[in-house]
């Protein structure tokens, strides 16, 4: 599992807070749940793909626990019990690290982190389109702009699996197959399990039909499957969804892939991925999943949500967008220059910070120009130099090392002018 090391964590941080902003610009909760759960939580509807991966143990009691490996499961707990009489339609946010038993690669961690998104209590479209208005937002304020949305509905399959009397584990399994890329095997079951020929033949045409600009290819599909009405009505479902979602995002980006289905089987409806240029695994992805809440053993209740691949993103920006992680560096460095300077030093430093000034000191004394060299590799922008001199007239000398200027300030001074030092500023920018 990966550890987060200084360098990575201003880029981490600054793609967690755009997704708190994103929360409170769009009127999401946040939450937080623990990072162990019971694994039944897990077992009744995440799937075979998630069971297979998750981190699964026994405590002291021979209770069975997971390491979370997915957050919406925890949340559809908290919606089920805790939350279960809060007003609906709820927003809830989270940001929460994962595990997974991955075989670790590019964008691939036993360890990485969600910025996620729920909304339960609404069937209606605007909920599920809301999800890809929030992503793209996203996806602009942390620089990304080469992306698209993949987007499909497994509604569309349940019901025809549903309509040939397919019971729903099974359907589970169908599109379990269908996630993996093994559309033959999917195709076979449904041969062998539906009631009536018909289904095959539907589902068939579904998955083989070829992805393309959403609207069209929506129409398209529709047209093929006139006779299939439940499947229709799912599809119309899809097209208002889509509809909705290209208010905000451009409709270039959001592409229908028919025989599209998610490694995790509480998906009920409409699921889509993003997915940036040149990486060709997904950023993010979610769906709605309305029986979820109930089988955990809440009111029924209609859900739909997403993640964020926050580790992922990291990695995608880095490698892929040639963005320059940087370590936290401070404003300012405070450094005496004897011994005797040591103390006044401490003070000032001090001074500094309760302007609010990102100060670090020096512990011990160094030449001016050992101190110029360390301020430099620290990263600091001011160099504070407090020599004999600075001590008798109660003064600091304040350069800035980009050498704009070089000012002497009384000690009680500080507090007051410190804050120039923050408009010229590069930490946080
Ligand atoms: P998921 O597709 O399994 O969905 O995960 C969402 C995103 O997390 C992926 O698209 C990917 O960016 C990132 N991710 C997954 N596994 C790893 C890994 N091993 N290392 C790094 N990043 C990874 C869910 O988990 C659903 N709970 C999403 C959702 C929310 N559906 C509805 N609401």
């Amino acid at each position: 599992m990966d550890d987060i090391l200084p360098e990575e964590i201003p880029l981490h941080r600054s793609l967690v807070e755009t997704v708190r902003l994103l929360f409170r610009l769009y009127g999401y909760r946040e939450v937080e749940t623990p990072p162990v759960e019971y694994y039944e939580l897990f077992a009744v509807k995440s799937g075979q793909e998630i069971l297979s991966h998750m981190y699964v143990f026994e405590d002291v009691h021979g209770r069975r626990l997971v390491l979370r490996p997915e957050m919406t499961a925890p949340i559809a707990r908290l919606v089920a019990g805790k939350l279960s009489r809060s007003p609906r339609p709820i927003r809830l946010g989270y940001v929460a690290d994962c595990y997974r038993l991955d075989e670790p690669q590019w964008g691939r961690r036993r360890r990485f982190y969600h910025g996620g998104f729920e909304i339960f209590g609404s069937k209606e479209p605007a909920a599920d389109a809301e999800c890809m208005v929030i992503f793209d937002d996203f996806l602009r304020r942390v620089g990304i702009r080469d992306y698209y949305f993949k987007v499909g509905h497994v509604g569309v399959h349940r019901a025809i699996m549903s309509a040939a009397g397919i019971e729903d584990d099974d359907q589970d399994t169908i599109l379990g197959l269908l996630d993996r890329g093994r559309v033959e095997e999917a195709e076979e079951s449904v041969r062998k399990l539906a009631k009536d020929r018909e289904a095959a033949t539907l589902f068939k045409e579904v998955a083989a039909h070829p992805a393309g600009p959403a609207i069209e290819t929506i129409d398209e599909l529709m047209a093929k499957l006139s006779k299939a009405e439940r499947a229709c009505k799912e599809l119309e479902n899809l097209r208002k969804i889509v509809k909705l979602a290209s208010q905000v995002v451009e409709p270039a980006r959001i592409i229908y892939y028919p025989g599209f289905a998610r490694g995790l089987s509480y998906y009920t409806g409409f699921i889509f991925e993003v997915f940036g240029q040149g990486a060709e695994i997904a950023l993010g992805g979610g769906g709605r999943y309305d029986g979820l809440v109930s089988l955990i053993g809440g009111p029924e209740t209609p859900g739909v949500g997403f993640a964020i691949g926050l580790t992922r993103i990291m990695q995608y920006l880095t490698d892929r967008l040639m963005v320059k992680p940087q370590p936290d560096s401070p404003l300012a460095l405070v450094a005496p220059l004897a011994e005797e300077s040591i103390e006044f030093a401490f003070r000032a430093a001090h001074e500094f910070r309760r302007a609010g000034v990102p100060t670090e000191l020096e512990m011990a004394a160094y030449s001016p120009s050992e101190a110029i060299r360390r301020a430099e590799r620290r990263g600091a922008r001011f160099l504070v130099l407090i020599g004999r001199r600075e001590v008798e007239s109660k003064t600091v000398s304040v350069r800035d090392l980009e050498g704009r200027f070089q000012e002497e300030w009384r000690v009680e001074e500080i507090y007051e002018r410190a804050e120039s030092l923050l408009g010229r500023t590069r930490v946080g920018s």
